[in-house]
């Protein structure tokens, strides 16, 4: 039997070694560009795979930030509190992750480790960190015909987060295109049915950005090319309040179908003309910005509570028994205030072959003025719904 099994083998291998002979040579640019993917990376756009046949690292390359800090195959032996899958699933508002600390303790910003983060889910089945019951205080996802979106508030801490960190914002790109986080892979049933989302095939999700910050965050997914785009990764220093106008209501749970937003940047004047605008390089304390995001209407809502979207049952290994829900003024004055520190796309002083987090703290200190305004931004929406509230 042994011995047949090796004939075997070897008369295959010689048909393939006969075979090869009669191939074409590969052209001295092929050679060139397998060569250069044998070490070094390709933007992380470029990736693409289905979901379960991701390699253990996209980005395992020693060049410029990388490899990556944690691994793309994640499963019920990775999941746990110090887990460091770099692939994300969000599905619905049951059923989502978002980008954490790859750390154990909450002594970091999203600006110190944006190239690292790691996902931190509502259920233990992707094999990444689990968010400790209560840890969402307000939720709501929006469908819409373009993208879908998950807003809402969140205890820093669970996230692994200095809880004064006032943020800032990850996506596929970062001025070397390698991601924030390196190698960092996100899969969603929820694409809009124009781009093949039918709410139970995993499509990876080429186009997305997530905010993360002050207690607020927000994170948008659309198709491969949706043109307009409504996932710029240009606004890094504007927030969730600006990148995802929506309710953003403490203490609210809900999934709805929703109209699109304006573009980032495009909107229309008190004068009603159309204008856009674009970000400098860096915003100073006391700037406000020509407009005040619209926040597009919703239909088809069902609320919930947050014990109907996120029973302990569906925790795993990790439950603790906080309180569900935690409303206060105080976080919704921060609304939107998620993103000061520049990071992601624009990250223009990120060096593609420097170290990290010294980039990072270069790039989070250049900008450090800007957190007043958004926060005054979200002062103003604050002020704007206690004037609802006393109608
Ligand atoms: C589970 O994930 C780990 C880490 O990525 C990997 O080494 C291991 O092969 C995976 N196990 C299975 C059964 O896929
Ligand atoms: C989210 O999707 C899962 C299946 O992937 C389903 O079990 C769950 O009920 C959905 N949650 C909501 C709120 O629709
Ligand atoms: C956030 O979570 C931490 C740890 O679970 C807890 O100690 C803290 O009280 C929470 N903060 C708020 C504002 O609920
Ligand atoms: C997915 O389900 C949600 C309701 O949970 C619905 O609003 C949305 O339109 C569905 N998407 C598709 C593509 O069917």
């Amino acid at each position: 039997m042994l011995a047949l099994a090796v004939a075997a083998t070897l008369a295959l291998a010689s048909s393939a070694l006969a075979e090869t002979t009669i191939t074409a040579a590969p052209s001295p640019s092929q050679v060139a560009k397998a060569k250069r993917a044998e070490t070094s990376p390709q933007p992380l756009t470029d990736y693409s795979y289905s979901y379960g046949q991701q390699p253990y690292q996209v980005n395992p390359y020693n060049v410029g930030r990388g490899p990556q800090s944690g691994y793309n195959i994640c499963n019920s032996t990775t999941s746990g509190s110090d887990a460091q899958c770099q692939t994300l699933v969000a599905n619905n508002a049951s059923d989502f992750c978002l980008w954490g600390s790859p750390t154990t303790d909450a002594t970091g910003t999203i600006g110190d480790i944006e190239a690292a983060v790691v996902a931190y889910c509502t259920t233990d089945k992707w094999g990444a960190r689990v968010l400790p019951e209560g840890a969402i205080t307000g939720l709501q996802v929006m469908h819409t015909s373009e993208y879908i979106q998950w807003t809402g508030h969140i205890n820093m801490t669970a996230l692994n987060l200095v809880a004064d960190d006032t943020g800032g914002e990850l996506d596929p790109h970062g001025a070397d295109q390698l991601g924030n986080p390196l190698g960092g892979i996100v899969f969603s049933t929820g694409l809009p049915s124009a781009v093949g989302g039918d709410n139970s095939t995993m499509q990876q999700v080429i186009s997305w950005n997530n905010f993360v910050g002050s207690g607020v965050f927000c994170m948008k997914f659309c198709g491969p090319i949706s043109s307009p785009n409504y996932c710029e990764n240009r606004f890094d220093l504007i927030g969730c309040e600006y990148n995802m106008p929506a309710a953003y209501e403490d203490g609210v749970f809900n999934e709805c179908d929703g109209d699109l937003q304006d573009v980032v940047g495009t909107y229309t004047g008190t004068d009603g003309k159309t204008s856009t605008w674009s970000q400098p390089e860096s915003l100073a304390a006391d700037s406000t910005l020509p407009w005040t995001p619209r926040v597009p209407s919703s239909s088809n809502c069902r609320t919930y509570s947050s014990a109907d979207l996120f029973p302990a049952s569906l925790l795993g290994y990790q439950t603790s028994s906080g309180a569900a829900s935690t409303t206060s003024s105080a976080s919704s004055m921060s609304t939107g205030s998620a993103a000061s520190s520049r990071s992601g796309s624009s990250s223009k002083g990120a060096s593609a072959t420097g170290d990290s987090s010294a980039a990072a703290q270069k790039t989070s200190g250049s900008t450090s003025g800007a957190a007043h305004v958004v926060v005054s931004g979200g002062v103003l929406a604050f002020a704007g719904a206690l004037v609802a509230a006393l109608v």
